[in-house]
């Protein structure tokens, strides 16, 4: 068996995902690697869910009985468990939504919606990046056809990396907001914040970011980022689907108004006016995912004890193993970063001219799960000149043996496919 420094102990942490011992395709074991698609979830989350449902579940907020008590504390508590698991200086922070593109489109409309000076304008600019998923790109979309502002965005470097040589004339005087990803779900590159925090600051834009695939991977310290907002789901980190995150600054989201209006998030309510209550139920109109957020709440608590310096380090690891083997493999193009320096868990390449569907399907039936496409980053496939690729992506509880098992897959497509 192959070891590698830096290793978590994975016979241990399987145990916890029942799901990694499934076989499938008559009796193949599988070899989970869409982890940037969706984790799996440990017994500990399961649980938790369980627990709550058999003795807890009731609507947050409103009731003055046991279980509706018992609800909002757990929920609340959730709250506290990700304010804690983020370093938000304040558990008010905190705003739980249905996913990442939720918070992300949560931004985009509160800015819509703002007066000065956070109004978006046809006089004012948004900076995204050309790497962005398709939830940073379509709502800042929507939001430049609604008022006019001038969409621009960071183009990319041959080796999958942010060109930032012009930095100053994309981020101006006339920038509100700058919005882009820490780890890219398809190339898998490390953004480097502090450059772009800098120049943003310098200009008194805000900054956004989508940590989807870097919550799960890394220490993820809102404070040290300096940004104005932090979005990222739950589904990507052990949680279940239908709870997402989006960390705010308290002063902005004192100042910034609603999107969505509804119970819950009002403070008074008459015919012809209401009045808010204050973040983060500002933003969390109708019945939220309590459970899905008491699920958050336990996957946290799971990363946490195992320690996310530990899990970043694991998945270095493996990552970097991982491209040393993918090299090998003739005809294999890594789009991306061919290295395991500033990238993260996820390798997306191309096999000669296979397409990527075909090489996912013979993977599949080798017990082998990838995910194939344009991974909702459409604009980065058009940028290479490929209409899509095979992502390979690992997490907590992958191993070399895994990777190995990738290896031996492709060399059966290159010789199913001749
Ligand atoms: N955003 C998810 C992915 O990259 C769905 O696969």
């Amino acid at each position: 068996m192959t070891q590698l420094p830096g290793l978590l102990d994975t016979e241990a942490i399987r145990k916890d995902f029942p799901i990694l011992d499934r076989t499938i395709h008559d009796g193949k074991k599988l070899v989970y690697l869409d982890n940037a698609a969706t984790s799996q979830t440990p017994r500990q989350v399961l649980d938790v869910l369980n627990e709550y449902y058999e003795k807890h579940n009731a609507n947050v907020h409103r009731g003055v009985h046991v279980l509706a008590e018992e609800a909002t504390e757990l929920y609340e508590g959730a709250r506290d468990k990700v304010a804690a698991f983020i370093n938000a200086p304040s558990r008010d922070e905190v705003i739980f939504t249905k996913n990442a593109s939720e918070s992300l489109n949560l931004v985009a409309n509160m800015l819509g919606w703002a007066d000065e000076p956070y109004r978006v304008d046809h006089e004012t600019e948004i900076v995204i990046t050309e790497m962005e998923h398709h939830s940073n790109i379509v709502p800042w979309q929507l939001l430049s056809q609604r008022t006019g502002a001038k969409l621009k965005w960071f183009g990319l470097t041959d080796d999958g990396r942010l060109d930032l040589s012009n930095i100053n004339e994309i981020i101006t005087e006339k920038t509100k907001i700058v919005s882009f990803v820490l780890v890219s779900n398809i190339l898998g590159t490390v953004n480097p914040v502090e450059a772009i925090v800098r120049r943003a600051q310098e200009v008194g834009a805000l900054v956004l970011i989508d940590a989807s695939q870097a919550a799960p991977h890394m220490v993820l310290d809102v404070q040290a980022l300096q940004a104005d907002f932090v979005a990222f789901t739950g589904h990507k980190m052990l949680a279940t689907t239908g709870i997402g995150v989006l960390w705010g600054r308290q002063e902005l989201l004192e100042d910034l108004p609603p999107f969505l209006g509804g119970g819950e998030m009002i403070e008074t309510v008459s015919m012809s006016s209401s009045t808010y209550a204050p973040a983060p139920h500002k933003f969390e109109a109708g019945t939220p995912p309590v459970s899905q957020a008491v699920g958050l709440g336990a996957a946290v608590d799971y990363l946490s004890a195992i320690g996310m310096d530990k899990i970043a380090a694991h998945e270095h690891a493996i990552t970097e193993y991982a491209v040393k083997r993918l090299l090998e493999v003739p005809d294999l193009r890594i789009i991306g970063p061919a290295s395991a320096e500033d990238r993260g868990a996820a390798i997306s390449f191309t096999l000669g001219d296979i397409h990527p569907h075909d090489v996912g399907q013979v993977l599949d039936e080798e017990g082998i799960a990838v995910r194939v496409g344009h991974h909702c980053a459409r604009p980065v496939c058009l940028r290479y000149g490929i209409p899509a690729t095979t992502r390979a992506s690992f997490y907590l509880y992958s191993t070399p043996g895994e990777i190995d098992a990738l290896i031996d897959g492709l060399e059966h497509v290159r010789n199913f496919f001749g």
